[in-house]
């Protein structure tokens, strides 16, 4: 971010909810592919990259079409054009890389930065294009169920992120107006649309990747959930 100064001011007061997205800002999905590392061998890497831009692209797509399908189904697409693509024929590793997808591993900080947002009162949620399925699966398998208020999955509005009616999902649920959210995503796009939409932002940049072009501008650029702006004020 240009001026992390000036904009610090916007979250002087802290936010009475923090909402974060899922894949790669709280779990991280290279994880999928690093369970099948023996099969995937020196492609590991480049599957990981291109099944997530895939997937993000059929999101758009799909939006875009308004045809939507759900999550599970727009993954298993995307790793289906993957795999093609590495001419990568096992029959099996689709599978596998799909089942360890529903099983993610959180990203270290999680459970520590959820926890002492709860201790100050802030409520947390989760708003994210994951089906409820593999949301729940992900939360569960991180021991996270507890420290979150809201899992809220773009089924409930039938379009996917960034459309305005997602980010609208968080404000209808928790009862916190749009000012007073804090959003935190590793996803740059993300960011900036929940930005636009009226939210406090957080683009966690675990990806060293490029500011967007694009409506809205995120209060605050990070590199781990442990450096959130308001987690040591008092
Ligand atoms: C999500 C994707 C965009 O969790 O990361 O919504």
């Amino acid at each position: 971010m240009a001026d992390n100064g000036d904009m610090s001011a916007t979250l002087v007061q802290p936010p009475k909810a923090c909402v974060f997205d899922a894949y790669g800002t709280l779990f991280d999905y290279s994880s999928a592919a690093a369970r099948c590392s023996e099969s995937l061998g020196p492609k590991r890497e480049t599957l990981s990259r291109l099944w997530r831009e895939k997937q993000l692209q059929y999101t758009w797509l799909r939006a875009i079409q308004d045809r939507h399908a759900d999550f599970w189904q727009v993954t298993s697409d995307a790793l289906d054009f993957t795999l093609e693509t590495l001419e990568l024929r096992s029959t099996t590793l689709h599978g596998k890389l799909m089942q360890a997808y529903m099983n993610l591993d959180a990203f270290p900080e999680v459970p520590d930065v959820l926890g002492r947002l709860k201790g100050k009162g802030i409520k947390t949620a989760i708003l994210s294009n994951g089906s409820p399925e593999m949301l729940k699966n992900a939360v569960s398998n991180a021991g996270i169920a507890g420290l979150l208020d809201q899992v809220l999955s773009v089924e409930e509005v039938g379009v996917y992120k960034p459309h305005p009616r997602v980010y609208q999902l968080a404000v209808d649920r928790l009862g916190v107006e749009r000012q007073a959210i804090s959003f935190q995503s590793s996803n740059p796009w993300d960011a900036w649309a929940a930005s636009a939409f009226g939210m406090r932002v957080v683009w966690c940049n675990r990806y060293n990747q490029r500011p967007e072009h694009l409506p809205g501008r995120p209060d605050h650029e990070v590199r781990s959930l442990s450096e959130l702006p308001f987690l040591n004020e008092s």
